[in-house]
């Protein structure tokens, strides 16, 4: 459906379908009805499958790319079952799920996102049967997802005290973010990072190179934001590509430092890729106390 839409629409309308898609909670789910009421009545489902009305994060496989990423926090990010993890950008718990399954007695979960609905959800499924996952909404603007929110995100304060988390991440978040948001941010990570503590991010990352492939593959990231390149001339956030030059210099000026070599992904038609989004990981000080 939605390559059909990117195909034949006029970008002003996959515009404003972008917004209404976010706006207008109730028709989505009069769209996702049939799928949603499947699952429903699926025998023996174990209620940790959220609706598909509040899956906004594309058509991939939703539970495949949970696991996908566990693997990544546990092999690159090296997170153990012990430790306490904070998403940015949580939505309706695609990595918290799995992470159920993998964070132990003694471990910690707190997720937060922008999104109310699906904040909600992950408070009602999640947290009764794993009490140490906790779900916060931050009223925070994204004209994206969140255009009436109340705090602007340059400037937003993570509810969470200092030096608190071992292991921070966000997938597909800073890819829907604008620069200066990016970073706050990082320097609102860095603060809640315990000295040593670890970063995995992913990122749609922009150089030379990067950006003649784009525009010998005539991507949708064509249209120049800033330095920066979104496919939505009008909505920015809906998804949008950063110099890594920038990238480089938040992550140094905000006290992190980046753990080579980033895994670039294959959004840019790369021959060789880890995943479908570039991964940054990076150590609060440089210093990896294990
Ligand atoms: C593509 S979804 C990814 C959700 C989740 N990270 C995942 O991988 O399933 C992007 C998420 O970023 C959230 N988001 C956007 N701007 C944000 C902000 N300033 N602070 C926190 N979350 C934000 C959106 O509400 C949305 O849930």
């Amino acid at each position: 459906m939605k390559r059909l839409a990117r195909k034949y629409l006029p970008a002003g309308m996959q515009s404003l379908l972008r917004r209404g898609y976010y706006r207008f909670p109730l028709l989505r789910r009069l769209y996702y009805l049939p799928q949603d009421l499947a699952v429903l009545l699926r025998p023996g489902r174990d209620g940790l499958q959220p609706p598909r009305s509040l899956m906004t994060v594309g058509d991939g496989d939703f539970a495949a790319i949970g696991r996908e990423f566990l693997q990544y926090f546990i092999e690159l990010g090296h997170l153990r079952p012990a430790e306490k993890v904070l998403e940015v950008g949580c939505g309706v718990g695609r990595m918290a799920i799995p992470l159920t399954t993998y964070l132990d007695d003694t471990g910690s979960y707190e997720g937060f996102d922008i999104a109310p609905a699906e904040v909600a959800w992950c408070r009602k499924n999640i947290t009764p049967r794993f009490p140490r996952f906790n779900f916060q909404h931050v009223d925070v603007l994204n004209q994206q997802t969140n255009p009436g929110g109340r705090l602007a995100a340059a400037s937003f304060r993570l509810p969470f005290a200092g030096e608190q988390f071992d292991f921070v991440f966000l997938t597909s978040v800073f890819t829907h973010m604008l620069i200066q948001d990016i970073e706050n941010y990082l320097r609102e990570i860095s603060r809640v990072l315990r000295p040593g503590g670890r970063l995995l991010t992913t990122y749609f990352l922009l150089d030379g190179e990067t950006r003649g492939r784009l525009e010998k593959m005539n991507s949708r990231f064509r249209h120049p934001f800033g330095s920066s390149l979104a496919i939505d001339p009008k909505l920015p956030e809906a998804s949008i590509a950063h110099e890594e030059a920038t990238i480089r210099t938040m992550y140094h000026e905000a006290g992190l430092v980046i753990r080579e070599p980033v895994r670039y992904g294959s959004w840019s038609g790369r021959g060789h890729f880890l995943s479908s989004q570039d991964i940054v990981l990076a150590d609060k000080n440089g210093s990896r106390q294990r």
